[in-house]
Order: structure tokens, then C-alpha cells, then sequence
């Protein structure tokens, strides 16, 4: 706490914010469907499994403790201790802060502990069934496969785009022949910023929202047409400062150009962050992608590093993938009859997901595409701390040429989720991984919470006025549906 912002921070207290709202109807609501999946589970488990089966019936029963704390806003407890150190920082701080109740109580810290905690369960089960559990699995699976027309449409331009840069003389993405620098700067340009824009948008698909959002709506927000349209509601746009330091250390010949990816969502959005990866080591805009998952389930849809494998696994054999209907881990649906079973694929559709396939799992082998998990990023706290918690972390983070940030808790992370006014400069609300911090960051974030920097004057008050902004309800209500995004960059090495 003593190295976060000294600006007040949303609250779960506060009618006006989102936290609110959050902690009333969002979390009960994560914590049944959480319920509901080891429910599932459990009923799949053989008689002859009497441990996992006991066990899972326990986690069932605490997962409904907790969430009746929750809703009668008990004090938030300790987290038992299940071995990993940052369970003690999590202690400590509850302890620093009263403890609190769920009611009232700041939002960051709260929304993460209650992760931690559900983490808890599983990382302290006696059977080995229920530790390696993730209760958000099948969910971001099932979701995944819901995306398969966007899936679909970027895997065929994805193909169509890597065809042409091999083709080129110039690795770039233009015709054979063309060797003019200034041709093929324009070109790299507008594909980067095209592919970091599928990137935010992909980030409209968290499952934390998902108990206000149905498949359908998501996949019209993966389109491409849902993207043109969308373009207006990007209120700050950093990409081409962004492209230009990548563009600089190429043209430069630096021998090492690494690009990192703080990865936010699975499924849907880790599929694009790969199609953003690729595009850059294609071209050699890096020549290394270093991406950071979480380390236990988070969010709901977070990836863990199990996801990448999981999603690599789907794209190695698309038709098996995507020809079964949901599910993909077990065959409940198998027999129903109430809905048509999915179309299949054509030899096309697959054999351009198995281009992707070998694409990305070649980088991987390589070491050019790299899986870098970090306790930090499941820590309670504001990424102002990192310094101080994960010095090791920063340090790192300083070989990179460019840190992405996706999504909306890594923004809220980089700000402290504090109260700024709106047109604070990006730069003074990350503290310390702003200027001279070493660090390059570019946030991708579509808006979720309260929390906006870097607007231009005026631009608050003018979305707060159009239809469901907020008005003069003292609420940032625009702010909260992923609908508006903000794509803001800070050169810590200038
Ligand atoms: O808005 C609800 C919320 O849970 C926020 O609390 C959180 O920041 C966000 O969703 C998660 O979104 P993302 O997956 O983009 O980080
Ligand atoms: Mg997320």
C-alpha cells in the first residue's frame, strides 16, 4: 500500500462506481458458475474415486461459504496457507486494511483476493484430481469455440499475409519485387496497427463479463466489421509511436528486438495476441516474443499457461476441435438433440488453422515465441509496487523493446485504480514504469472499470452525456462496458 498513488482508490462502498455493482452482483455470480463447473466435474467422477469425489463435494461446500460472505458482507478471512509466499502479502495487507468487509473495501484488492482465495481451495486439496483444477477451464474453452467465424476469418488472412511476406524480398507485407523503404514502412505500419486492433478488441471478450454479454453478442464484437465500426471509439491512439520504436530498433539492425505481451484473456484474445505475435517475428519488427501468463486461474478467463497448450492443442486438429459440440473436455451434450450439431470445416478452413498451427508451435520450439509466468501478476497489488516487490520483474521487463499490456485489470493495475481525473497524462498515472523507468509500455485496453487517463479535456463529460455514459449520476457508466477503449504508450527509455 505505501507504494501505491497517493489518490483515493475505488471502493466497493461507492454506489457511483463499478465496484459496486461488482461486488454485488458480478462476484456472487462468478463464484456460482465456478460452483456449477465442479459441480459438473464432480458428477462425471466414478463411485470408485471416493477421495476426488469427497473432496470435490468440499470445495462445492466452501465455494457456497464463501460466497454467502460475500453477499451478507462478512469480513474478508485470511487465506489458508498453501505454500506459495505471496499468501502471506495477501494476509498482511488484509490485516493492514482492518480487514474489511466485502462491502466496503478498495476494489482492486478485494477482486483479487477473492481469486487468491478460490485459488486456495485448489492448491490445498489432498488429491492430486482436484490441484491441477481450474474451475474456469471449461468455460473458456466452451467460449472459445464460440468465436470459431472470427477464428475463421483471421486465419485465412493471417495465411494470405504470411504468404506474402515470405514472398518478399523485403520480409515485408508487399509484393515480391517491391524494395522502396518508405512502400514498405507504410505497409508494415498499417498492419501493425490493423493486427493491435483485432489485439484490443479481442479484449472485449472477458468472461467476467460475460453474466451481462451472450455468445452472440460476442461474436458480433470479433468481426471484422464490428472493428471498422468500432474505430470511433478508440478515444486515444498511441499505435503508430508504438510501431515507430519497433520500426527504429529494425531499421537500427539491433541484434536482439524483444517485444513483451503482459496477456490478459484465453481463448479468443490469446488466439489474436498469437496472430500479433507472428506478424512481428514475421516481418522481424522483434525478434522475440516473451508472453507473461498468470500462474493460477484469474478473472475468470485469464490464461494460465495450461490455456496456451490447450489452444495450441485445438488449432493442431481444427476439425476434431470444432466439428464436437461444446464441451470440448467431456461429452455432455453428446445425444442432445436441441441443437444442430456444428457445420463442419472445410478442407480450406482447416488446412489454413493447421498453417497457424505449425506457425506458432515452430516459434515456440524455437524460442522465439516464449511462455514466461510470474507470481507478480496475481499479486493484490498496483503495478506501482513492482519495483519494490518484483525488482527482478522490472529488470526484465528493461530488455524488452515494447511491453503490451492487455486489457482492462492490467490497466487498472498500471494506475493504481485510483480516482484520477481523466485528463492526467498516462505517463504520471503508471508512477513508476513511466519516464526514465526504462520500461516501454503501451497499454491495449478496452474500458471496464472506472479508472481513464490521458483523455483529451472535454472528452469525459462528452461520453458521460451520450446515451448510457453516466450523465450527471456522478457515474463513469461509460466506462464500463467495454464498448470505448484507450491504446496509450509511455517511452520509459526516452
Ligand atoms: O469490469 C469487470 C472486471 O472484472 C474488472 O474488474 C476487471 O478489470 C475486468 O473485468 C477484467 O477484464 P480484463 O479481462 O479485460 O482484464
Ligand atoms: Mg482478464
Amino acid at each position: 500500500m505505501e507504494y501505491d498513488p497517493k489518490v483515493p482508490t475505488y471502493q466497493t462502498s461507492d454506489p457511483t462506481s463499478f465496484a459496486h455493482k461488482s461486488a454485488r452482483e458480478r462476484w456472487p455470480a462468478i463464484i456460482t458458475g465456478a460452483i456449477d463447473d465442479v459441480h459438473r466435474t464432480v458428477s462425471k467422477l466414478p463411485d470408485s474415486d471416493k477421495d476426488a469425489l469427497a473432496e470435490g463435494k468440499s470445495i462445492i461446500s466452501t465455494l457456497g461459504s464463501l460466497k454467502y460472505e460475500l453477499q451478507h458482507n462478512r469480513k474478508l478471512s485470511p487465506i489458508p496457507d498453501d505454500g506459495y509466499p505471496d499468501v502471506e502479502g495477501y494476509n498482511q495487507e488484509l490485516a493492514a486494511r482492518g480487514p474489511p468487509t466485502w462491502h466496503n473495501v478498495e476494489w482492486l484488492f478485494a477482486e483479487c483476493y477473492l481469486y487468491r482465495r478460490v485459488a486456495t481451495l485448489f492448491s490445498t486439496a489432498q488429491t492430486r484430481f482436484w490441484r491441477d483444477y481450474d474451475p474456469f477451464y471449461r468455460q473458456k474453452m466452451e467460449t472459445f469455440k464460440s468465436s470459431r467465424p472470427a477464428v475463421l476469418e483471421l486465419a485465412a488472412e493471417y495465411r494470405a499475409i504470411m504468404a506474402r511476406i515470405q514472398s518478399s524480398k523485403a520480409h515485408a507485407p508487399v509484393a515480391a519485387g517491391v524494395t522502396d523503404a518508405r512502400q514498405i514502412e507504410d505497409a508494415e505500419r498499417l498492419l501493425f496497427v490493423e493486427m493491435a486492433e483485432i489485439c484490443l478488441w479481442g479484449n472485449a471478450t472477458d468472461l467476467s463479463l460475460l453474466t451481462s454479454l451472450t455468445y452472440e453478442d460476442i461474436q458480433k464484437l470479433q468481426g471484422s466489421g464490428a472493428r471498422k465500426e468500432a474505430e470511433k471509439n478508440v478515444l486515444v491512439n498511441d499505435l503508430g509511436r508504438a510501431f515507430q520504436v519497433l520500426h527504429a530498433a529494425h531499421r537500427a539492425g539491433k541484434g536482439r528486438r524483444r517485444v513483451d505481451i503482459v496477456l490478459d484473456n484465453a481463448g479468443f484474445e490469446l488466439f489474436v495476441d498469437l496472430v500479433l505475435a507472428g506478424y512481428l517475428l514475421a516481418t522481424g519488427l522483434a525478434t522475440e516474443v516473451v508472453l507473461h501468463p498468470k500462474d493460477i486461474p484469474w478473472f475468470v478467463s485469464d490464461v494460465v499457461p495450461k490455456d496456451f497448450q490447450a489452444l495450441l492443442q485445438a488449432m493442431a486438429d481444427p476439425k476434431a476441435f470444432y466439428e464436437k459440440k461444446n464441451n470440448p473436455d467431456d461429452d455432455d451434450n453428446a445425444g442432445k438433440t436441441s441443437s444442430p450439431p456444428p457445420a463442419p470445416l472445410s478442407d480450406e478452413e482447416a488446412a489454413n488453422i493447421q498453417f497457424l498451427f505449425d506457425h506458432w508451435s515452430h516459434l515456440h520450439s524455437e524460442g522465439k515465441l516464449i511462455l514466461r509466468p510470474n507470481r507478480f501478476w496475481t499479486h493484490a497489488g498496483s503495478f506501482w509496487r513492482m519495483p519494490h516487490v518484483a525488482p527482478g520483474l522490472v529488470e526484465d521487463l528493461k530488455e524488452s523493446e515494447l511491453v503490451i499490456f492487455k486489457g482492462d485489470l492490467n490497466y487498472r493495475k498500471l494506475t493504481g485504480d485510483a480516482a484520477w481525473p481523466a485528463t492526467t497524462p498516462f505517463t504520471e498515472a503508471i508512477g513508476p514504469l513511466g519516464p526514465s523507468s526504462g520500461i516501454r509500455v503501451l497499454a491495449l485496453r478496452t474500458c471496464k472499470a472506472d479508472v481513464v487517463v490521458g483523455l483529451p479535456e472535454g472528452k469525459d463529460e462528452e461520453t458521460r452525456g451520450m446515451e448510457g455514459g453516466g450523465g450527471d449520476s456522478g457515474a463513469r457508466m461509460w466506462a464500463w462496458s467495454g464498448k470505448w477503449a484507450v491504446v496509450q504508450f509511455s517511452d520509459g527509455k526516452a
